[in-house]
């Protein structure tokens, strides 16, 4: 499929969103009825995997509950919110371990337990979030004025911060709002200010990870994570910090912010420019030969766009263009609208030097969602 990067189309072309957004609903009320009490990560051979039992804790676990949210708030159909509760409740096990708790609370309880009280304003579910922000603001590392990324063996990673926790970003922003207690915003402030300084480069590309001395605060290195090498340019990473730092503007205004989405966004699109494919691979400077996807960043930086797009009105087209491109795309040759298999997307990548690549991941199924939902006007607000 061409892709084609055009700037002068209407913010109103959304026609196709709409028939995208009936066939996701006709494949998620088939899904929902034979998910039982499963939290999925993937789907082999079209049938989702369970998380439950065994990796209850696992990052991803809110994104399936936020998909019955989202469905539930575009279809009001009980059958939707039945199973999108069901979730939130399992997920109490993973509230109950410290272990399991880290800076990825914002991925597991926004879509889940932060839905449900913008939906039904659940004491439970506020009970939930605030649990889950105070367990957040209590890694944030005062010296060098970051989150703490990961768990780990006591004296291991405790200086390790992610691009990925711009994400996490607004459970601290939304407790403050519903606290009124700036403690959480000053955090997260905090938080965005360090990755706009040691994460972002000059070019607008992002690192994955920043290892701070957890003692003093000092920068130590970067490194590759999950993307190919210390320097590259892992395309999630990427994405995450194109909607992170949209997200750190909405939430607090702040034009520094957006203007780093914008470089973020602006790198993003020029990469793609530089490839012959409409296909976002793993890291950007993947060799040409090697021929990875990776739809979850296709679908996360397409939330990001959109958001951007919205933000900047007409300066912003550009940005609302490509991402009906990777939407298309996505829709075209990445993705299973079939009613009797399980998931989305079909060609994901979980990082550049594991053996997982081109398999369904939910978290792209739930940003695909989520983007098609905003172009229809279905979108519930999450972050
Ligand atoms: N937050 C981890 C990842 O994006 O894979």
């Amino acid at each position: 499929m061409e892709f084609e990067f055009k700037s002068e189309k209407m913010f109103d072309d959304n026609g196709y969103a709409f028939g995208l957004s009936e066939k996701i609903k006709a494949k998620m009320r088939e899904v929902v009825k034979r998910s039982g009490d499963k939290i999925p990560y993937t789907a082999e051979n079209g049938v989702f995997d369970d998380q439950t039992g065994h990796n209850i804790c696992w990052w991803t676990n809110g994104f399936f509950g936020g998909m019955m949210w989202q469905m539930y708030n575009a279809t009001h159909e009980e059958a939707f919110r039945d199973k999108a509760l069901r979730i939130e409740e399992q997920l109490d096990e993973n509230l109950m371990n410290a272990e399991g708790l880290d800076h990825d609370n914002g991925f597991k309880w926004l879509p889940t337990a932060g839905a449900d009280y913008t939906l039904t304003g659940s004491r439970a579910s506020l009970n939930r979030l605030r649990l889950a922000a105070d367990n957040m603001l209590g890694r944030f590392n005062i010296a060098g004025s970051f989150f703490r990324a990961w768990n780990g063996e006591p004296g291991t990673r405790a200086g390790w911060a992610i691009i990925d926790c711009m994400m996490n970003l607004p459970l601290l922003y939304r407790m403050s709002d519903l606290q009124k207690d700036p403690r959480y915003r000053l955090a997260a402030i905090k938080h965005a200010d360090t990755a706009m300084k040691f994460f972002v480069r000059e070019d607008g590309s992002v690192n994955h990870i920043v290892e701070f001395d957890p003692a003093t605060g000092a920068f130590l290195k970067t490194q590759g994570g999950q993307g190919m090498a210390v320097g590259s340019t892992w395309t999630r990473g990427q994405a995450w910090a194109v909607y992170g730092f949209t997200l750190s503007y909405i939430h607090t205004g702040r034009k520094d912010y957006l203007d780093t989405a914008v470089k973020a966004a602006d790198f993003f699109l020029r990469s793609m420019k530089d490839r012959d494919t409409a296909d976002v691979p793993v890291d950007f400077l993947q060799p040409r030969d090697i021929l990875w996807e990776d739809g979850t960043a296709a679908a996360i930086v397409s939330c990001g766009l959109l958001e951007l797009s919205r933000i900047l009105g007409t300066k912003g087209i550009e940005y609302r263009v490509f991402a009906d491109g990777l939407i298309k795309e996505l829709a075209a040759s990445n993705c299973d609208f079939n009613p009797s298999t399980d998931n989305l997307l079909t060609k994901c990548s979980a990082s550049y030097n594991s053996k997982e690549h081109d398999f369904p991941i939910i978290y792209g199924d739930y940003y695909f969602m989520e983007a098609v939902f905003k172009l229809t006007g279905e979108e519930l607000f999450i972050w």
